[in-house]
């Protein structure tokens, strides 16, 4: 629970109080904000407000884990978002660190990635089947790199978007060739396509989501 205080009329001051749901949707509403704001490319018009189809039970999907190596990082990663409406984003996301349960994908291991990309990564769901805002779609959240990690290629059914907070970090789609990407280029990958990621001298901390359903699981290599 947070308080708020404002002036009131005549009597000085109230305090109101924001559950923790209304805090969650507020970080929600703040972050989408920033992704909509942005022109998406031609073709795109799949980028839309998405509609919640709330739960009334979780799913749980994930593997939980709040002491995953990555985090040590994320202190640094939120005070590298620009000001502006990436560092509110940011500020918001500090203001909910309570409520975020850090996690990686359970089908994750070392029989497919390397250790250094499990020790380098972790994912904040903010909504989903087992996050704070409980729906099947959209799945939205924050997900942390640390410096000199790469997430390799991959691919999933659900349309993705991706808008970095940080800078300097390198994304490359269809095995293409690697990209710079700025803090606030909005990164989308249609169904199936390829897409790696890699960080550089500094930590990435991106505002991740899928529009459409789709398991957590199904996310191939
Ligand atoms: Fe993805």
């Amino acid at each position: 629970m947070r308080l708020l205080i404002r002036p009131a009329a005549e009597c000085g001051f109230e305090i109101l109080t924001l559950s923790d749901s209304d805090r969650i949707r507020n970080l929600i509403d703040l972050a989408l904000g920033a992704v909509l704001a942005r022109k998406p490319p031609r073709g795109a018009d799949w980028l839309q407000p998405p509609t919640f189809n709330l739960l009334d039970e979780e799913r749980v999907e994930s593997r939980f884990d709040d002491r995953l190596p990555v985090l040590r990082h994320l202190e640094r990663a939120l005070g590298l978002a620009p000001a502006g409406d990436l560092r509110d984003v940011a500020s918001e996301l500090r203001a909910v660190l309570d409520l975020v349960r850090w996690s990686q994908n359970p089908s994750y291991d070392t029989s497919k990635v390397d250790q250094s990309f499990l020790d380098g990564y972790a994912y904040g769901g903010i909504a989903g089947p087992d996050c704070p805002l409980c729906c099947s779609v959209p799945r939205l959240g924050f997900l942390l790199m640390g410096p000199g990690v790469t997430y390799e290629d991959h691919k999933h059914g659900p349309r993705e978007f991706y808008l970095p907070l940080t800078p300097g970090a390198c994304w490359r789609l269809d095995c293409g060739e690697w990209a710079e990407v700025k803090a606030g280029e909005l990164v989308l990958h249609e169904p199936w396509q390829m897409h790696a990621m890699m960080t550089g001298d500094e930590p990435m901390l991106a505002f991740a989501g899928w529009l459409e359903d789709g398991k957590r699981t199904a996310v191939f290599h």
